[in-house]
């Protein structure tokens, strides 16, 4: 991409009426496929594989797994291999994500979750080389060093596109967050929506990010807690229903796993009095648009009322 991804004023009375300046990055519309931070967080691994002359990709990832799908569509577009080793039962091969991803070449090795527990220990890594020794090793949801290359792109983009006092992401992996704080410099607030249940560890994981480009001592970011309705993937009747609602006001796309919960945050985080007025508020929409065809698949969402955008729907 050489473009800057769109940046697009929100309008919704609840903004207007805490007097608040709101605009969403739409790095969801960077590709249908490799979508949002996966291909920011994807571009320079891919680059790194390539140029050191590996054979293909190994990942690690969920049986709905955004970066897996996108992942596994990079690598065929890149003439590289690629094997997803899958937490989970061999049955997944089937669903939404993991078919697509099977049908763009990736070898899919399904683990249990104690063997999955290990996909970031060293021993278990060691033996992954071993067994693929021309393959290069990118961690769960992407989060690495070169990841953060990528996304810190993103504030450059942004110092040309407007001025804003805070910018916000949903947390999973911490790649994307620690890309925006290293990127940015501690030049604006940076607030994380945590979209899992474990609390405490995100900020050990973005420190420990943050050292890889020498950004440990950033002090202008924040990750919140409290706002992952219930754990990863859950959401109850009534923020699916506000999601769709702001969704509809604004016509842009949310998926309920991620972009989803930030939303949510965002208009609980207004009505508490939580951004001073006149406050100038970017959003970056982290894509995952692809995840609507699990939850719709088993039945967790309505296809008419959460439609997949139509590229997703060609596929
Ligand atoms: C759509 C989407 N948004 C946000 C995130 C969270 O990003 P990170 O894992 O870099 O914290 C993910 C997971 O990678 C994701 O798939």
């Amino acid at each position: 991409m050489s473009k800057p991804s769109i940046l697009q004023k929100l309008n919704h009375p609840l903004f207007e009426q805490y007097n608040l300046n709101v605009q969403i990055k739409r790095d969801d519309l960077i590709d249908p496929i490799i979508s949002g931070n996966k291909w920011r967080k994807l571009k320079y691994n891919l680059q790194h594989v390539q140029a050191m002359g590996f054979k293909g990709v190994i990942s690690f990832g969920g049986a709905y797994s955004n970066h897996i799908h996108a992942l596994s569509y990079a690598c065929n577009k890149n003439q590289l291999n690629s094997i997803g080793i899958i937490r989970g039962e061999a049955d997944y091969a089937n669903n939404y994500t993991l078919s697509q991803a099977a049908k763009w070449g990736m070898n899919l090795q399904f683990v249990n979750r104690v063997t999955y527990r290990q996909r970031n220990e060293k021993k278990y890594l060691q033996e992954i080389t071993k067994q693929y020794p021309d393959y290069f090793i990118i961690p769960e949801g992407g989060s690495n060093a070169l990841a953060l290359e990528g996304v810190v792109e993103i504030c450059d983009e942004l110092s040309h596109q407007t001025q804003y006092d805070t910018l916000m992401t949903p947390v999973g992996s911490a790649g994307t967050i620690s890309g925006l704080i290293s990127g940015d410099k501690n030049q604006h607030k940076i607030l994380g929506i945590a979209i899992l249940k474990q609390q405490g560890y995100l900020e050990e994981e973005i420190n420990n990010l943050l050292i890889t480009r020498d950004n440990k001592l950033a002090n202008n970011w924040k990750v919140l807690n409290n706002y992952h309705d219930g754990g990863y993937a859950r959401f109850t009747v009534e923020s699916i229903k506000e999601l769709q609602e702001f969704a509809a006001h604004t016509g842009v796309p949310f998926e309920p796993i991620y972009s989803g919960k930030m939303i949510l945050a965002l208009l609980d985080l207004i009505k508490s009095g939580y951004f001073p007025k006149n406050h100038r508020i970017v959003l970056l929409h982290t894509g995952g648009l692809q995840g609507l065809g699990g939850l719709i698949e088993q039945k967790k969402l309505n296809k008419d009322e959460w439609p997949l955008p139509l590229a997703l729907q060609a596929l």
